[in-house]
C-alpha cells in the first residue's frame, strides 16, 4: 500500500512511533521489513541522559503508563548507530529533543548532516529556558523552536505535539507558520499515576507518567480532528492505534500516515503488516481509498 509523504515514497502508510524500539539499525530494519513504511528513531538529546529509575513502564491492560525519562546517549555519542544507518535501504525519521532553542538547533544541525529522511521535533519535553515548561503547550515557544531548527536542517521537519496543550490546533498552526512540513500527534497523554494500595505508594519510581495505547485513542482522534481543521500540512496520527479499524478512524479525523507504538507490545512486530492488511481489507469492502476517506469525519453526513 504505497504512500507518498512529503515527496518520499513509503511502502506502507504505517509509522513506528518514537521511543518504542530504540535506535538500533537491525531493529529499525526489522520493523520496515514487517510492513512499517517509516521507522522513527528514539528521541536523541543534547547530552547523555540516563532516564528515570525503574520501574519505568507499567502495562495497565488497555494501555501503558511510562516514565522512561528520555534516556539518550547524547547526539555526539551515536557514531556507531549513524555508521550502521548510513548503509540502510529504508527511510528513517530521526526524533530529537532539547531543553532550549539553542540545544534543539545544535542537535538538529548535527543530526541533519547524518542523512535521515525526516527530522521530528519532540517538543513535548521540559524547556529549561522557561523553568520546566513544555515547548509544545505554548504557541510562541513552539513557533520559535520550529523556525530556528528549520533554518539549519536540510530534510523535512515534523513537529510532534502533546495533547497536554490546551488548544493543540493553535500549536499546530504556529508550527506550520514557522515552516514545519508535517505534524505528528500525539505524544503520550496525562501525566497519570498508579498507586499500589497495599504499599500505599505510587508504582512508578518517578511517580507520574505518560499514558499510551488503546485508552488514549479518543484523545488522539480528537487532537488529529482539531489539527486537520487548522493546518494544510499532512498529519501523522498516532495514539492507541492497534488495528486497521483504529487506523481508518484516525485517517477519517485527518491523518495521512498512522503511527503505532504501544500496539507493538500487544500484537508483536507483525502489527505493521497486520494493520496494513486490515486497512486494505476495509477499503476494499467499502469500495473506497485512503484519499477518499481522509478527513471524511469533517464532512456533513446526509
Ligand atoms: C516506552 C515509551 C517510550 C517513548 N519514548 C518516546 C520518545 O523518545 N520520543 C517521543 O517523541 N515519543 C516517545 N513516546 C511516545 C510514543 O512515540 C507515542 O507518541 C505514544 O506512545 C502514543 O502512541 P501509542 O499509543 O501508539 O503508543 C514513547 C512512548 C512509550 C510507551
Amino acid at each position: 500500500m504505497q504512500t507518498t509523504f512529503l515527496g518520499k515514497i513509503l511502502h506502507t502508510p504505517i509509522v513506528l512511533a518514537s521511543g518504542v524500539l530504540g535506535n538500533n539499525k537491525a531493529i529499525l530494519e526489522r520493523v520496515w521489513e514487517n510492513g512499517c513504511g517509516l521507522p522513527t528513531m528514539k528521541s536523541i538529546g543534547p547530552a547523555p541522559r540516563e532516564g528515570h529509575k525503574n520501574p519505568t513502564v507499567i502495562d495497565l491492560g488497555n494501555g501503558m503508563i511510562n516514565a522512561v525519562g528520555l534516556p539518550s546517549p547524547g547526539y555526539l555519542n551515536m557514531e556507531e548507530e549513524w555508521q550502521e544507518l548510513s548503509g540502510r535501504t529504508f527511510p528513517i525519521n530521526a526524533s530529537i529533543y532539547g531543553g532550549s532553542v539553542d540545544e534543539f538547533v545544535r542537535v538538529a544541525e548535527f543530526v541533519s548532516a547524518k542523512g535521515p529522511d525526516f527530522i521530528e521535533l519532540n517538543i513535548s519535553c521540559p524547556n529549561s529556558d522557561k523553568h520546566g515548561m513544555i515547548f509544545g503547550v505554548n504557541a510562541q515557544s513552539s513557533h520559535d523552536v520550529v523556525a530556528a531548527v528549520k533554518k539549519v536542517i536540510h530534510v523535512p521537519l515534523i513537529a510532534k505535539l502533546t495533547p497536554a496543550a490546551p488548544d493543540i490546533a493553535s500549536i499546530a498552526k504556529a508550527c506550520e507558520d514557522a515552516g514545519a512540513d508535517a505534524i505528528c500527534a500525539i505524544n503520550t497523554a496525562g501525566p497519570g499515576m498508579v498507586i499500589d494500595i497495599e504499599s500505599r505508594s505510587p508504582v512508578l519510581a518517578f511517580k507520574k507518567g505518560g499514558l499510551s495505547g488503546p485508552m488514549i485513542k479518543p484523545i488522539a482522534v480528537r487532537c488529529v480532528y482539531d489539527i486537520f481543521k487548522a493546518v494544510s500540512i499532512p498529519i501523522i496520527g498516532l495514539g492507541g492505534i492497534s488495528t486497521g479499524k483504529d487506523a481508518i478512524e484516525i485517517i477519517m479525523a485527518g491523518a495521512t500516515l498512522v503511527g503505532i507504538g504501544t500496539a507493538v507490545r500487544y500484537r508483536g512486530i507483525s502489527v505493521f503488516d497486520k494493520v496494513t492488511n486490515e486497512i486494505s481489507d476495509w477499503l476494499a469492502a467499502h469500495d473506497t481509498t485512503m484519499e477518499k476517506i481522509r478527513g471524511a469525519a469533517h464532512r456533513e453526513v446526509r
